[in-house]
């Protein structure tokens, strides 16, 4: 108790001084490993329902995913009516939740499982329903009443109130309201990695997204995991970098799927599935029933996975566990098949003749004296948990994290090939789209801006990923610090909200540094 009252005493300067990982975090007791659950948003937008809910907890327990570690049944935006009640109460929308939270709560609890649900720190959420602006302390306690034990907090319609030390008010706001209700309650930071929140996430949130929305995409996938991969230093038991929902059984292919989970388990990210669970195949529940790999991301050490080579888009990983043993990650991000050599004491492991590699997702078993190597395929993964030795504290990089040479720069006059498509998610009154820019060219874009038009009657409200303006019109998208430089074949995605009125056409006529990019 003394720690949580002196935690919340130094917070004020704790926040400010703060620049490496955390020595403590937020202090209520949960998240120690990174929350394992599912949310509906990503398969089912705003058609979620008290049905849709039931049927995931009784999957999750029929499929044996519970008995894994899954937990968290999470409603994402939607949920609720347009307006608060006379009392200034949110209201569940009795149509989608006939039974209301509480009643849902209470089926989900029933199944051994917790339930989880979204609002906002804006004005409104992202879908238009009522924000938790300036309510902090009654929603909280509300949520409290219903049973909620996971609240995902988004970040639309923040009044453009967008300092980091803005950031940090709204969210500690609810951070205190819902410790103040006195019951247990992940809190989940979701600012899209707008103000570093790696930063002071640890302080305020069990976890925090890291980027804007993922996308059923292998493209989309990468982008994020480059992004994320940078902060380990950040992670730490009650305190996660969040990469966003996994994108398992979604549409990627069954290699892609299995680098997806095993990236997100290496860099200790929560396990939040996004499919429909209820018809998910049995390839799709064995990727993420994969118990060697789940126990690689909720290892009580807690340390996220940091490269230790990366070059030409062949990845080197590694991830210390509780027991010594590191788990290792050979990660191919090109289309072709590669041979992906690292070597024991790179990965952290020193002290042996022979060390024994697990293959996580083969079952198969080596010994080796030294030389951790294998032919991964294009889009692939090969995973290892290594024993055997003593471990080194903390590995260090033994290869270049930046990609291989480019042979020239677009900086020096080289023309821009590009290619961009987009995934838009529209509701009545709002869309998000990601757009995925791909250079197609044969020389590396140093710096970039994405011209596009944006269908009338839509206004960009939040975006990510890159800087938007004007938010109308003829828009130009311009590069962020970690996005600027594309390789040859490189991509990366960025995002946007809008609100329309009535026009929920795409965005088009793409140009990257004044070069047309062909739309697929
Ligand atoms: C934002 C979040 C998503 C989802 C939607 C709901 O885009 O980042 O994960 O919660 O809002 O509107």
């Amino acid at each position: 108790m003394i720690a949580v009252l002196l935690l919340v005493a130094v917070g004020g300067w704790w926040v400010g001084a703060r620049t490496a990982g955390p020595a403590y975090a937020l202090g209520n007791g949960l998240a120690l490993t990174p929350p394992m659950g599912w949310n509906d948003w990503n398969s089912y937008g705003c058609s979620v329902s008290d049905s849709l809910i039931r049927q995931t907890a009784d999957k999750f327990v029929s499929s044996g995913l519970a008995a894994a570690g899954y937990q968290y049944v999470n409603i994402d935006d939607c949920w609720m009516q347009h307006s608060r009640d006379s009392s200034g109460n949110l209201q569940p929308d009795f149509a989608k939740f006939p039974s209301g939270i509480s009643g849902v709560a209470a089926y989900v609890h029933s199944k051994g499982l917790k339930l989880g649900i979204y609002e906002d720190a804006g004005t409104a959420t992202c879908a238009g329903y009522p924000g938790s602006l300036g309510h902090e302390a009654q929603d909280a306690r509300l949520f409290a009443s219903w049973g909620v034990d996971y609240l995902k907090y988004d970040n639309c319609n923040n009044a453009g109130q967008t300092s980091q030390q803005q950031y940090i008010a709204r969210y500690t706001a609810m951070r205190d309201a819902l410790a103040a209700t006195g019951r247990p309650i992940v809190f989940s930071i979701c600012e899209w990695g707008s103000s570093s929140p790696w930063t002071w996430g640890a302080n305020v949130g069990n976890l925090w997204r890291t980027t804007g929305d993922i996308s059923a995409s292998f493209s989309s996938m990468l982008s994020i995991y480059r992004r994320n991969v940078t902060l380990a230093q950040y992670a730490g038991p009650g305190a996660w970098n969040d990469p966003d929902m996994l994108e398992v059984g979604r549409g990627m292919s069954t290699e892609e799927d299995r680098t997806e989970f095993s990236l997100w388990a290496e860099m200790a990210a929560p396990l939040l599935a996004g499919n429909n669970l209820v018809t998910a195949s049995a390839t799709t529940l064995s990727i993420l029933g994969n118990k060697a790999v789940i126990a690689v991301d909720q290892d009580a050490l807690g340390k996220q996975g940091r490269e230790v080579s990366s070059s030409g888009g062949l990845h080197v990983l590694t991830k210390p566990l509780s027991n010594g043993d590191a788990s290792v990650v050979l990660f191919n991000e090109n289309s072709g098949a590669a041979t992906i050599s690292t070597t024991a004491a790179a990965v952290g492991k020193t002290g042996s003749a022979t060390y024994t590699l697990n293959d996580l997702w083969t079952g198969a078993v080596s010994s080796t004296t030294g030389t951790i190597s294998a032919s991964v395929p294009g889009h692939g993964v090969v995973m290892y948990r290594v024993s055997g030795g003593s471990s080194s504290p903390s590995p260090s990089p033994s290869g270049s994290a930046s990609p291989s040479p480019s042979p020239s720069s677009s900086g020096s006059g080289v023309p821009v090939a590009c290619r961009v498509s987009d995934v838009i998610s529209k509701w009545d009154t709002g869309l998000t789209a990601n757009i995925t820019i791909t250079n197609s060219g044969s020389a590396t874009v140093s710096g970039w801006s994405l011209a596009f038009t944006l269908p009338s009657g839509q206004t960009i409200s939040n975006g990510w990923n890159a800087t938007y303006s004007p938010s109308s019109g003829q828009v130009t998208a311009t590069n962020v610090s970690y996005n600027g430089t594309l390789p040859p074949g490189g991509s990366t995605t960025i995002g946007f909200q809008a609100t329309h009125t009535g026009n929920a056409a795409a965005p088009a006529a793409f140009a990257l540094n004044g070069a047309p990019c062909a739309v697929s």
